[in-house]
């Protein structure tokens, strides 16, 4: 019997009551052009801007992926309770504001940026595009191709994944855009009194070349319910009904076994034996089986 016999599993979805006021996008991503031509902002329904450059780290780097990033769209299932809560090491990034090597042909950036819970946006575009800068961004400059290692909702769970982990979008375009439409959905995990909240998204993306402002664009907004993934240990009736719903199960097969064991006997040593086996007709355990099976 494998462990999670005495345990169930159960999805619920309740109406999100907590409204909790904010959270973090975490975020770790290589855009293939030098960090001192980018621009990041958030921009929300609250109208509350900053510059998410002054939270973020930028960092000078080569564009170079690892092959095992996805170009194509990847799979994404819900990961297993057991992995979840086993690795649930909540993280952090702890630099803030770093900038290093930013004249490098491409850019890293990464940590953590505050967010309200409401729709908004997240976006890296080139300086001089869409708004006014010192700066203006030689067009040829321009390259949003991009890979990302990291990019969640809520506590930084590094070994959760996410739709957007190790993927990479690329363009031979200078003037294109990424449009990432994100849906998070809080997502609490539960089993034996310990808890995790996390957020788990879906995720659609839009690509256009030549006709808005170059970027790449993280739209996202909260779902207003919330899964709740549980593991319950079962009660003991619970579990006696189960026990013997799969001991059923073991009876009736042994009872089939026995029944094509006997054919192949029969094949085998023909009709002396067969009457052999009428003889001891009753009292034998095998013969329970039978019953069993009629049940
Ligand atoms: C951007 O950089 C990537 C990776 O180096 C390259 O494949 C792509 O052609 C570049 N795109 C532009 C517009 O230069």
């Amino acid at each position: 019997m494998d462990r999670s016999a005495g345990f169930i599993r159960t999805f619920d979805a309740f109406l999100d009551e907590v409204v909790r006021k904010d959270l973090v996008i975490n975020l770790d991503l290589v855009v293939a052009m030098p960090c001192n031509y980018i621009h990041t902002n958030v921009r929300d329904a609250t109208d509350d801007r900053f510059l998410a450059a002054e939270l973020l780290n930028y960092q000078g780097a080569v564009f170079n992926i690892p092959h095992w990033y996805q170009e194509s769209d990847k799979k994404i299932v819900t990961p297993e309770l057991e992995q979840v809560l086993e690795r649930s090491v909540p993280a952090a990034f702890q630099m803030k504001g770093e900038h290093r090597d930013e004249g490098a042909p491409a850019c890293r950036i990464y940590g953590a940026i505050p967010v309200n819970r409401v729709k908004g946006e997240f976006h890296i575009t080139g300086k001089g595009y869409g708004y006014r800068d010192r700066t203006h961004t030689p067009m040829q400059a321009l390259n949003f191709t991009h890979a990302i290692s990291e990019f969640s909702y809520g506590e930084f769970f590094p070994f959760l994944d996410n739709p957007l982990d190790m993927t990479i979008k690329s363009t031979n375009e200078n003037i294109h855009s990424f449009r990432y439409h994100i849906s998070v959905v809080p997502t609490l995990y539960r089993k034996l009194g310990l808890e995790i909240d996390t957020n788990q998204y879906s995720l659609s993306l839009t690509e256009s070349s030549g006709r808005y402002v170059p970027g790449i664009f993280f739209q996202y907004d909260f779902e207003p319910i919330k899964m709740v993934i549980e593991e319950k240990r079962l009660s003991f009736w619970q579990f006696v009904v189960r026990l013997v719903t799969i001991l059923g199960g073991i009876m009736v097969v042994a009872g089939w076994l026995y029944k094509l064991l006997d054919k192949a006997l029969l094949l085998t040593f023909g009709k002396e034996f067969a009457k052999r086996g009428e003889e001891k007709k009753s009292g034998g355990l095998l013969d329970k089986v039978e019953e069993f099976e009629k049940i």
